[in-house]
């Protein structure tokens, strides 16, 4: 298995060194355009393993050569936030980059499955998907199971037990308007709507769509990077040990939810062929609102980002 991460900055160097500790590949390729940085990293990185006893090697690098017949490339180059952005004001300058970095990504490794991770997150798998030209089951976005992750851990904070047993869901764009789904909602089983009132349940919905803004506020100079890293990592495991576990992810819709042509969040399944199945929740008439309303803006975006690659083509 050989993984290449594209980005050696906060999220690109943390998903490296998590998917180097669980010996998730034993080649691990961190490549930026930034000069030293990635080797420097690297090396740092590789130096840790013996203590840490894997096997994985990891090497720096502003080359693309070196990422060569890489199985899964990792795309998380690009801005991040500042205190007061929303993820689309990130639109112009990463959809280049994005697009340019998978574009060289893809000379050397056209059959591998790529996992974007730079936002605005769903228009940029999109981007993704148009630059490889790949079929929709081999780029996909990560960001429901980040989404998902924080609003389970807020759960467990309002009932003070572990995050263990909570099952969740959210869908639709990584943005405001994504959709947190408390009627797909459990712990250990139970409904959670059983457990949590409603007022107390759209506090925890709301947190949690702003988590990733919460996270900048306190950090003011970029955004979050631990939880990201370890949801790319999770999907990754996923795969590469063709677990097929369920867990939100950005693809291609192509009819599913009643949707053509957006790339949104919807459980799939993660197996060894990436993304082997998309599942269609039957979703209630408010739940079906605001999907569609995530889905209608993730378009608008969509449409955004394609003129602005045209303009640079032209
Ligand atoms: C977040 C950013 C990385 O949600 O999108 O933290």
């Amino acid at each position: 298995m050989k993984i290449t991460v594209i980005g050696a900055g906060n999220v690109g160097a943390t998903t490296a060194q998590l998917l180097a500790n669980a010996e998730l590949a034993n080649e691990i390729i961190l490549i930026d355009i930034l000069e030293g940085i990635p080797e420097g990293k690297a090396l740092d990185m590789y130096e840790s393993m013996p203590v840490l006893e894997s096997d994985s090697r990891i090497i720096g690098t502003n080359d693309y050569a070196l990422t060569a017949n890489s199985d899964i490339v990792i795309q998380t180059a690009g801005l991040a936030r500042k205190p007061g952005m929303t993820r689309d004001d990130l639109l112009i300058i990463n959809a280049n980059i994005v697009n340019t970095c998978i574009s060289n990504a893809v000379k050397y490794s056209p059959n591998a499955f790529y996992i974007v991770v730079s936002n605005p997150l769903d228009v940029m798998t999109y981007l993704a998907l148009k630059a490889t030209g790949l079929p929709r089951n081999k780029v996909v976005g990560m960001a429901g199971i980040l989404d998902t992750s924080r609003y389970v851990s807020f759960i467990s904070m309002e009932l003070g037990v572990s995050m263990q047993d909570i099952r969740g869901m959210i869908l639709g764009g990584h943005g405001d308007t994504m959709v947190p789904l408390p009627r797909f909602t459990t712990v250990s089983g139970i409904p959670v709507t059983d457990l949590i009132p409603k007022e107390r349940m759209d506090a925890i919905c709301a947190r949690a769509a702003g988590g990733g803004g919460e996270i900048v506020k306190y950090l003011k100079t970029g955004s979050a990077y631990y939880a990201p890293s370890a949801s790319v990592v999770q999907m990754v495991e996923s795969i590469v040990k063709d677990q097929r576990r369920i867990l939100p992810c950005s693809v291609l819709l192509e009819g599913e939810y009643g949707v053509n042509d957006a790339v949104v969040g919807v459980p799939v399944v993660l197996g060894k062929n990436c993304v082997e199945k998309i599942i269609e929740l039957k979703l209630n008439d408010e739940e079906t609102g605001l999907f569609m309303n995530s889905v209608n803006h993730v378009k608008e975006t969509i449409a955004e980002a394609l003129e602005i690659i045209a303009k640079n083509n032209a």
